[in-house]
């Protein structure tokens, strides 16, 4: 402490370095990009704040780099910067930019048709695929993981004939509406910062802390929830991983109080082929997976029992009207035999193989420069995902999570990896592996992670 009592230090990291830093690299990517600068502010004269999305400004640096290529996990920027990229599109590259496969069934679609409002020569074998690899006979198909997840939840309800939605605090499921809620001491609030939120949240989803059972079955208990709404692992606040009983515990309690369960599985992918659900044999009635799923060409899917499908066509044989789900590009043509390449080919047991035992080397590794530089940090891993998180010990839950960030300390190492051609996600502290990335991709990784922490420890 200084005599004005201000800290001078926070999460094991020292203030005045940390700011020196932060100003320093700061200045040396906005010095390094001319060409992106300009890109941006050619793009703010007509993309509402300079970006196609929002919160593509969230990266934390002086302006975005525009992306001229990427191709496994180089990614090339327009001034001429090469960065691995353990970001990967925060998923949605998950298995590489642009896997051959992929381009190549993208390439052969090309010519014949992309879109048709009608099933195709890859209906069948995509559905095969899915149902063998996660154990769930029947499937839907989204554009995206956030619309499978609306889908979801209106089946739920429809067949439950409830309206309740259980989600765990600090979740994201998408820009799904029913779940930006959050748990503020004790009580569900609406998330905050939503934008045009007009009807309350609260009033039909409840919000209880992972891996807290008794919460759990009290919220299931009244028998008005339609659905809880779960990833296996809570990847979205930081890392939070399930205590041992959680899944035995979320499993059972739905069944006793007529709850259906849906297992997103849209990041915990990482965990494995058949994801956490297959990997840990969960027995989900829905699952969710989006973004990796046709390497990068925008489609989701979703997944139920034979109990869910006999359900769902009995609601729609009583009231056979608009069902309010589905866009017109879902499950269009290009998406499909993108989904087939993937599913049959880059998704293989020998890719994950790879993908993991990368991941172990890194979270081994990040452990160990923790361990030197005497930090209170540590690191949490969900198959090829890895993350570093700024508490001694790992989150249980998502208030312990939400409590831990510290964006001041993780946007200037982030602008400094990138600063040394390393690209980690945004948001939070998560690295993917990919079938591209290589040991040596790895090896300097944390050798550039080390060097940066080390000018920072207190
Ligand atoms: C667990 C989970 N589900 C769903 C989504 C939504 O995916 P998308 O933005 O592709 O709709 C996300 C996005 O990050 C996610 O993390």
């Amino acid at each position: 402490m200084t005599s004005t009592d201000q800290p001078t230090t926070r999460h094991g990291i020292d203030l005045a370095r940390l700011a020196a830093l932060a100003r320093r690299e700061q200045q040396a990517y906005a010095a390094a990009r001319p060409r992106s600068a300009a890109a941006a502010s050619a793009a703010a004269g007509h993309w509402h704040d300079g970006v196609p999305l929002h919160w593509m400004k969230d990266w934390g640096l002086p302006f975005p780099f525009a992306v001229a290529s990427a191709s496994g996990v180089t990614l090339t920027d327009i001034d001429g910067h090469a960065y691995t990229d353990f970001c990967l599109g925060d998923t949605g590259s998950m298995f590489g930019h642009a896997p051959e496969a992929i381009t190549a069934a993208i390439r052969d679609q090309a010519g014949k048709g992309l879109t048709a409002m009608l099933p195709s020569v890859h209906t069948a074998e995509v559905g095969a695929l899915l149902a063998r690899r996660f154990g769930l006979p029947f499937w839907q198909s989204t554009l995206t993981a956030t619309d499978a997840n609306r889908a979801v939840i209106r089946w739920a309800r429809g067949i439950t004939r409830r309206r309740k939605l259980l989600v765990f605090n600090g979740c994201y499921h998408g820009a799904v509406d029913d779940a930006h809620v959050r748990l503020a001491n004790g009580s569900p609030i609406w998330r905050p910062g939503l934008v045009g939120q007009v009807y309350d949240v609260t009033e039909h989803t409840e919000v209880v802390e992972f891996n807290d059972i008794p919460a759990l079955e009290a919220a299931l208990a009244g028998g008005d929830v339609a659905l809880l709404l779960a990833e296996p692992v809570m990847t979205n606040i930081g890392m939070v991983l399930p205590a041992p009983g959680t899944h035995e515990a979320m499993r059972r309690l739905t069944r006793q109080y007529g709850t259906l369960l849906c297992i997103d599985e849209t990041h915990t992918i990482s965990t494995g082929p058949g994801g956490y659900t297959r990997a840990h044999g969960l027995e989900p009635d829905f699952f969710v997976l989006g973004k990796p799923v046709a390497g990068g060409v925008p489609a989701a899917v979703y997944g139920f029992t034979r109990d869910v499908s006999d359900a769902m066509k009995r609601l729609r044989a009583e009231d056979p009207g608009y069902s309010g789900m589905g866009t017109t590009l879902s499950a269009n043509t290009l998406a499909m035999a993108a989904m087939r390449a993937c599913l049959s080919q880059v998704m293989t047991h020998a890719a994950y193989d790879h993908m993991i035992g990368l991941a172990n080397f890194m979270a081994d590794g990040l452990r160990h420069v923790i361990k030197r530089h005497r930090l209170p940090w540590c690191v949490s891993q969900v198959g090829a995902r890895v993350e570093y998180m700024l508490a001694e010990t790992p989150p249980r839950n998502g208030a312990e999570a939400g409590l831990i960030g510290d964006a001041e300390i993780e946007g200037a190492i982030r602008t400094a990896m990138v600063n040394r051609g390393i690209v980690i996600t945004p948001f939070h502290n998560m690295m993917l592996l990919s079938p591209a990335t290589t040991l040596d991709d790895v090896e300097r990784f944390v050798r550039t992670f080390e060097a940066i922490v080390e000018t920072l420890a207190a």
